[in-house]
């Protein structure tokens, strides 16, 4: 008989990777016993031929996997057996593709680090070391706050970004005039990480802070946006999930965080379906433990959302959201996505021509700018609980789901590109992100509207 499985998470004590007795022993204990093999049901990547329209791609999503890449006339998934077999019996023929790539270099990984040939990607600790030294060394352009929790209970931060304000709002760069006062500067919001094997996005954003702080003063670009605007980023969402993907030294191509649930050996609520606007409305996420796209048991049920939109809540003044524009980061596709998930038409209750348009238009000029794909988010499939349909439709923020790379088309490493593309794939999104601070303050300025919607 095989002992029982631990109930309490044993990286609850695990916060760094300092390759102490205790964590030798604990890793050894997750290698011999891997819970993904003993409790829940393994998952392949699949390539599933057949399916050409978004609507196809949300009944082969309705069978509990995940979609994970779009193309022309075929979608990758993650998916178990029986999630494969329901995809079968669409009539769609579905190929098992190969796992994560073996990018252990014949080496032994550190426990819960990236394996030795991805070195250059940040553990949780590793990235959380590199923010407080960013922060330590531009004490008065940076800031952290812990805003809560995750289930397994490491930390979730935001970290604020704002110059100290010699330059202003609209004109002339860094010595153009009086600083936009603080309480006037509109915000932006950077969320990372909400999907575990997600890794590169956590580099996105301590790329962003690695900008902001070394070109702050000296780029007059980043000066004035960093002088007008307030910019917040959460650099890791789902922590526990991120680290439970690294945690063996061969990647689990692991979604969801890592929250048990009642009456099921199957963990994990995937984040992104499980924020409170139409939740589970529409067919875009599953009621069952097993999915990859389980929406949890309630809206906000995820520790790490609840804490997340705790903190976007947090920014409402005086009965004003103070944040206007939003990038919700994940990968692969390379796509830059706008609201609704939750339904194929353009315009819906809450988003009027004019937000479809001045969404549509940013979205354009951000892809131009960075060569991904832009589109409506149900053009892929339908989605419901996702953090950019809240973030709009609760709290009336112009939000975007940016999927990083690779594209769609097979190379490039799916989930887990080598580290060697990350300073060129984080560097990519430069421009974009300039933009949206840029258009922030009032977006339908993109569609000439300024005067009516924006004073
Ligand atoms: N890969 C992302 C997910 O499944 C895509 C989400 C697209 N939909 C959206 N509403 N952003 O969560
Ligand atoms: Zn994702």
């Amino acid at each position: 008989m095989r002992p029982p499985t631990p109930r309490t998470p044993r990286s609850r004590r695990l916060r760094g990777k300092v390759a102490t007795a205790a964590t030798a022993v604990l890793l050894t204990l997750a290698m011999a016993a891997p819970a993904a093999s003993r409790t829940e049901e393994p998952t392949h990547s699949y390539e599933v031929t057949g399916p050409r329209t978004a609507a196809q791609r949300t009944a082969v999503a309705a069978t509990g996997a995940s979609v994970d890449a779009v193309r022309r006339g075929s979608v990758v998934i993650t998916a178990d057996a029986a999630q494969a077999e329901r995809v079968r019996r669409l009539g769609y023929s579905v190929r098992v593709l190969p796992g994560p790539p073996d990018r252990s270099d014949g080496r032994r990984a550190e426990p819960f680090d990236f394996p030795p040939a991805d070195a250059n990607y940040h553990n949780y600790a590793e990235a959380m070391a590199e923010i407080n030294a960013d922060i330590a060394r531009y004490p008065s352009l940076m800031s952290k706050q812990v805003i809560g929790k995750s289930y397994e209970g490491r930390d979730i931060i935001a970290v604020k970004v704002t110059g100290a304000g010699t330059g202003t709002g609209t004109g002339t760069g860094p010595t153009g005039g009086a600083a936009v006062a603080a309480a006037a500067r509109p915000e932006v919001l950077f969320t990372h990480h909400q999907h575990a094997r997600e890794h590169l996005t956590v580099e996105m954003a301590l790329y962003l802070l690695k900008e902001f702080g070394s070109k702050y003063g000296s780029d007059a670009r980043v000066t004035k946006m960093l002088d007008s605007r307030v910019v917040w980023i959460v650099p890791d969402l789902n922590p526990d999930g991120g680290e439970y993907d690294i945690a063996t030294g061969s990647y689990r191509s692991w979604r969801k965080n890592r929250q048990p649930n009642n009456g099921s050996s199957a963990r994990g609520t995937d984040l992104n379906r499980n924020w409170d606007y139409k939740w589970g409305c529409c067919g875009g996420s599953s009621g069952s433990t097993g999915s990859e796209t389980y929406r949890g048991t309630a809206p906000e049920s995820a520790p790490e959302v609840k804490v997340v939109a705790d903190f976007v809540r947090s920014r409402i003044v005086d009965g004003k959201q103070q944040i206007k524009a939003a990038i919700d980061f994940h990968t692969y596709s390379e796509l830059v996505l706008w609201p609704f998930g939750w339904t194929y038409d353009d315009t819906a209750p809450g988003m009027t021509k004019d937000d479809r348009d001045a969404f549509a238009a940013v979205g354009k000029s951000m892809a131009a700018s960075n060569g991904y794909t832009p589109e409506q988010a149900s053009d892929l499939y339908i989605t419901d609980g996702s953090i950019d349909d809240w973030l709009w439709g609760n709290q009336k923020i112009f939000a975007y789901t940016f999927e990083m790379y690779p594209n769609s088309s097979g190379a490039g490493g799916g989930f887990y590109p080598p580290d060697e593309v990350i300073d060129r794939e984080t560097a990519r999104n430069r421009d974009a992100v300039l933009q949206l601070l840029e258009n922030a303050d009032c977006m339908y300025r993109s569609i000439g509207k300024e005067a009516q919607y924006c004073r």
